[in-house]
């Protein structure tokens, strides 16, 4: 089939190159010219495994190309996937304007039916102003459908997301579009008999909104439980993993730690409850769950503080800058927020990441950075960890030890094993688990 892909971000480059791969005929368009001219020479502008070899068997295939031209998204496409961003404003709202722009240029270049189908991520019944603008701006006779498709892909993991989904969700109101739609999806589907939900518009939009909603209640709920297990001795890892053999309440997202960040959680949690708001809602829930995120921060910092004292004329290593592993992705990463407080206190940094750096070194002009993650430690008094990659969790930590001026680590993704920690001689301190060891050197 023909579709195009709007916006080349995680979502629509990862979604474009994906139905090439797949077999479809794929126009990605962004207005961004700089972004498609590096996605048209076969380099993907930001770090994702695997998304780079499907890039460029798109272009050499021919059935993935790249144009600035939004008119052509319409006049290319059967289905037309909105993959804009949808950003926060001050007050927590979603800013639509963008996906009015392209419904609007959409609309008036629309040549055949098209399905104009939403995966970017929007508050309930934004459907219903897209279709509303596009019946204002399509020209006479003109022949469309809105749907809504989210996308539940994660950054690091988008390819495998994508080619492999727990679920497809197609909301739309006619037949006719979620024909055209189950036919985009049919060669994934087939491959993997993934189920399909198939429903209304503002159930899709919800869905979405939801899933990303609940998984954020559940980190914070299990940051919650730490903040206990901190006062009373007892282990969050062993609780969440008891808690999690439960096939009712299940393993994931009840990892401990400094919070969740990205360019998802935050801002959708935040545009949920404006939304709820808005439709006289009170989503009380969803205030305690930002609430309890925001504190992991200034909470880590004390913890910093309680094992280190003074933080002035401290040097403080911080491995990890992006927001997870797998990426070099800096938005709302909890790791810049820690090394603000670690600064405001007059600790020296130096950082390390191992795909972040380039990016990073733009935000953090106050920070030193090193490409080799023990050389960051060296002659440290205090290893901070923020970003849970696996080459620390593998680290060599005689070797850590031999570099930094005191054997102090603070862990705030609970990556290593306290009795390791301790074995080796650091005193070592992690989120909802008793800190171990003792005074260093
Ligand atoms: C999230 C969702 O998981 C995807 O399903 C969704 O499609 C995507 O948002 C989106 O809306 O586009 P993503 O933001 O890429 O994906 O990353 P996650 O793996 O969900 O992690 C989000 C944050 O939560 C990270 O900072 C991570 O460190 C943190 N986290 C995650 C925890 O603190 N504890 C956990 O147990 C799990």
């Amino acid at each position: 089939m023909r579709v195009s892909v709007i916006g080349t971000g995680h979502v629509g480059l990862t979604t474009a190159a994906c139905l090439a791969h797949v077999g479809h005929e794929v126009l990605g368009v962004d207005d961004d010219a700089e972004k498609v001219a590096t996605i048209g020479r076969g380099d993907v502008p930001f770090h994702e495994p695997g998304l780079l070899d499907l890039l460029r068997e798109g272009l050499d295939t021919g059935r993935l190309r790249v144009s600035t031209d939004l008119g052509q998204a319409a006049t290319h496409a059967e289905v037309a996937f909105v993959c804009v961003g949808t950003p926060t404003k001050p007050n927590g709202e979603a800013d639509l304007i963008q996906v009015e722009r392209v419904a609007t240029i959409v609309a008036r270049n629309l040549d055949g039916y098209t399905v104009v189908a939403e995966k970017s991520t929007v508050p309930v019944e934004t459907g219903q102003w897209v279709r509303r603008t596009m019946v204002t701006e399509a020209p006479a006779g003109a022949e469309f459908d809105v749907a809504s498709t989210p996308e539940f892909l994660r950054e690091g993991r988008a390819v495998q997301d994508t080619l492999e989904p727990d679920r497809i969700v197609i909301g739309a109101s006619s037949d006719r579009a979620v024909h055209r739609l189950r036919e985009v999806y049919r060669p994934i589907v087939d491959r993997t008999g993934c189920p399909v939900v198939v429903t209304d518009l503002a159930t899709a939009e919800l869905i979405k909104h939801s899933s990303n909603a609940f998984l954020a209640t559940k980190i914070s709920f299990v940051n919650s439980i730490a903040q206990i297990c901190e006062r009373t001795g007892a282990d969050v890892e062993v609780v969440a993993q008891a808690m999690g053999l439960d096939p009712r309440i299940g393993p994931a997202f009840l990892r401990a730690g400094i919070g969740y960040g990205g360019s998802c959680f935050p801002k959708d949690v935040r545009a949920y409850r404006y939304r709820a708001e808005q439709l006289g809602v009170d989503f009380e829930v969803l205030a305690a769950v930002e609430r309890v995120n925001e504190a992991r921060i200034p909470a880590f910092i004390d913890k910093i503080r309680s094992v280190l004292w003074n933080l002035a004329d401290k040097r403080v290593a911080v491995w990890g800058l992006a927001f997870k592993p797998e990426t070099d992705d800096l938005r709302h990463a909890p790791a810049l927020e820690v090394i603000e407080g670690l600064r405001a206190g007059g600790a020296q940094v130096v950082a390390h990441d191992p795909v972040a750096m380039p990016a990073a070194k733009h935000l953090l002009p106050d920070v030193s950075f090193s490409e080799d993650a023990y050389e960051a430690a060296r002659r440290a008094h205090c290893l901070v960890i923020c970003t849970e990659w696996p080459e620390y969790a593998a680290a060599d930590l005689a070797r850590l030890r031999e570099v930094m001026a005191r054997p102090v680590i603070v862990d705030g993704r609970n990556l290593l094993h306290p009795e390791d920690a301790a074995a080796a001689g650091f005193v070592y301190a992690s989120v909802g688990r008793p800190t171990v060891g003792t005074a260093g050197r």
